[in-house]
C-alpha cells in the first residue's frame, strides 16, 4: 500500500506539507523537486525516481501547472490534457510525499508578473524560433515554483533539452544555489519519445512521429563517419517520412553551441505530426571529418 501525496493547491498548503514533510523524514533533509505540467506519464515517473534516488528518504515534491506564460497566441494551452487524479496515482506510487498543484491565480495572483526572467539568447535558437516567448515564460514559473517550494534539487527532463539547459543557466547566472539534474529521455519501445502531447496523435500520426526518433538515431549510428554523413543518414531518414511536418533539424554542440568537428555533440528534430508539435533530441560522438556543415532547417511537408 502506498501512502496518498498531500495534495496542496495554496502557497499555504505547500508551506505546511513541507513543515511536516521535512520533519519527518529521518536523517537526509534534501527537498527534492520535479516540475510537471501534469498529464503524467513513464517518462515523469522516470523523473520522480531518479528525485528519490538522490534525496534518499527527504522530501519530494511534485508541481502540476499548466503555465499560460510559457504558451504562445494560437498554441495548445486550453487542449493541453489535465489529468489529476491519474497523476495522483502516479506520483503515489513513486513515493511522492506532496504534490503541489495550484490554480493559475495562485501563481500569478496580481496578474503576470512585472519582473521576469529573460532567458537572453540561448532562447531565440532552435524552439525559439516558432516560439519566440516560450522560454521567458518556462524560465519565469520555474523561478518562481523554486521560490515557493525550495528545492535542494531538481530533476527535469532531457527530452527538453534546450529548456534543460535554459534553466541550468538560469541557476547557475542568478546564483539559485539549486542542483540540475538532467534525466534519460524515456521511449517507447519503437523509439517514440514519452510526451504528455502524444495523446493527441492518432494511428496513423501515431505511427508517424517515429519517424523524429529513427532520423536521430540513423545520426547517431552514422556520427563515427562525421558530421556531413550524420546529418545526410539523418535527411535519408527524413525523406522516408509520411505526415511529418519538420520545423528544425540541428546538430549542435552539447551546450548548444556551434557543432563541433569531432567529438560529443547533440542533434535535435521538431516537427509537426497532424496538428501536434513533437520535439526529440540524441547525443552522439562524432568522428572525425574535413569539413562539417552545423545544421540544416527545412519547412513543409517531407
Ligand atoms: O517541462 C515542463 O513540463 C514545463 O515546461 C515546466 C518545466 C514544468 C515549466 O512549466
Amino acid at each position: 500500500m502506498t501512502t496518498p501525496p498531500v495534495l496542496a493547491s495554496s502557497r499555504e498548503e505547500l508551506h505546511d506539507a513541507l513543515k511536516g514533510s521535512a520533519s519527518s523524514a529521518a536523517g537526509s533533509s534534501r527537498v527534492g523537486f520535479v516540475p510537471t505540467m501534469g498529464a503524467l506519464h513513464e517518462g515523469h515517473a522516470s523523473l520522480m525516481a531518479r528525485a528519490r534516488e538522490e534525496i534518499k528518504d527527504g522530501p519530494l515534491v511534485v508541481s502540476i501547472f499548466v503555465n499560460p506564460m510559457q504558451f504562445g497566441p494560437g498554441e495548445d494551452l486550453d487542449r493541453y490534457p489535465r489529468t489529476l487524479d491519474a497523476d495522483l496515482r502516479i506520483s503515489a506510487a513513486q513515493g511522492v510525499d506532496v504534490v503541489f498543484a495550484p490554480a493559475v491565480d495562485e501563481v500569478y495572483p496580481a496578474g503576470l508578473p512585472q519582473v521576469t526572467v529573460d532567458p537572453g539568447p540561448l532562447a531565440t535558437i532552435l524552439e525559439g524560433v516558432s516560439r519566440p516567448t516560450h522560454f521567458h515564460g518556462v524560465l519565469t514559473v520555474v523561478a518562481k515554483l523554486f521560490g515557493l517550494v525550495r528545492p535542494d534539487i531538481a530533476v527535469f527532463g532531457q527530452k527538453d533539452y534546450q529548456q534543460l539547459a535554459l534553466i541550468r543557466r538560469m541557476v547557475s547566472d542568478l546564483c539559485m544555489g539549486i542542483e540540475v539534474v538532467g534525466a534519460e529521455t524515456v521511449r517507447e519501445h519503437d523509439g517514440l519519445a514519452l510526451s504528455s502531447r502524444n495523446r493527441f496523435l492518432d494511428a496513423g500520426q501515431r505511427v508517424s512521429a517515429t519517424a523524429l526518433s529513427r532520423t536521430l538515431f540513423a545520426a547517431r549510428a552514422a556520427a563515427p563517419y562525421g558530421a556531413d554523413v550524420a546529418l545526410a543518414a539523418a535527411r535519408e531518414e527524413l525523406r522516408k517520412a509520411h505526415g511529418v511536418d519538420l520545423d528544425y533539424l540541428e546538430l549542435t554542440a552539447p551546450d548548444l553551441g556551434p557543432a563541433p568537428a569531432s567529438g560529443e555533440a547533440r542533434m535535435l528534430i521538431a516537427a509537426r505530426v497532424g496538428p501536434t508539435r513533437l520535439i526529440d533530441n540524441v547525443s552522439l560522438e562524432l568522428g572525425e571529418t574535413t569539413a562539417s556543415t552545423r545544421s540544416t532547417t527545412g519547412n513543409g511537408e517531407l
